[in-house]
């Protein structure tokens, strides 16, 4: 099976990258695609080239672990057209959960493709992408 793992990934984090290790474990081939979040407006820290090439490098590693972009279009879009089965969400608290059960609800309402959600490893749980860029010069 063919999972995509969706995300801003601005910038990708050690927690992005620990749940993309345990999907890989799960799936046939895991795609990490950027995406466009309409609830992050304004200029992205990292520009998209820059995000692709983090990702790669964070996931060299992994075998069945690929990068992809598909700005602003629809995830479901995305997945029709890559042949992609479930999609792969990490949480880290119940608010993120909140967060993504109406997604995960209209996600599958458009296509009927399923949600994965995967728990944060717990030394992962305070990690944020915003958190991240935040604090970090460039
Ligand atoms: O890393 P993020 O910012 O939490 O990722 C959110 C993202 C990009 C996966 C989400 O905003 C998304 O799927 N964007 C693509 C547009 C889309 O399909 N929106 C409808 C969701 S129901």
């Amino acid at each position: 099976m063919r999972a995509v793992f969706p995300g801003s990934f601005d910038p990708a984090t050690r927690g992005h990258l620990d749940v993309a290790r345990r999907a890989a474990d799960m799936f046939d081939e895991v795609v990490m695609c950027v995406l466009t979040n309409p609830e992050k407006t304004g200029r992205g820290r990292l520009a998209l080239d820059e995000r692709l090439t983090l990702l790669a490098d964070l996931t060299g590693d992994l075998v069945n672990v690929t990068v992809d972009s598909s700005p602003g279009r629809l995830l479901v879009d995305y997945c029709r057209e890559a042949g992609i089965d479930v999609i792969v969400r990490g949480v880290r608290t119940s608010d993120d959960l909140a967060h993504e059960w109406p997604m995960a609800w209209m996600n599958r309402h458009l296509s009927g493709i399923e949600t994965l959600f995967v728990p944060a490893s717990a030394e992962h749980a305070h990690i944020s992408s915003t958190l991240v860029a935040a604090t970090t010069r460039r």
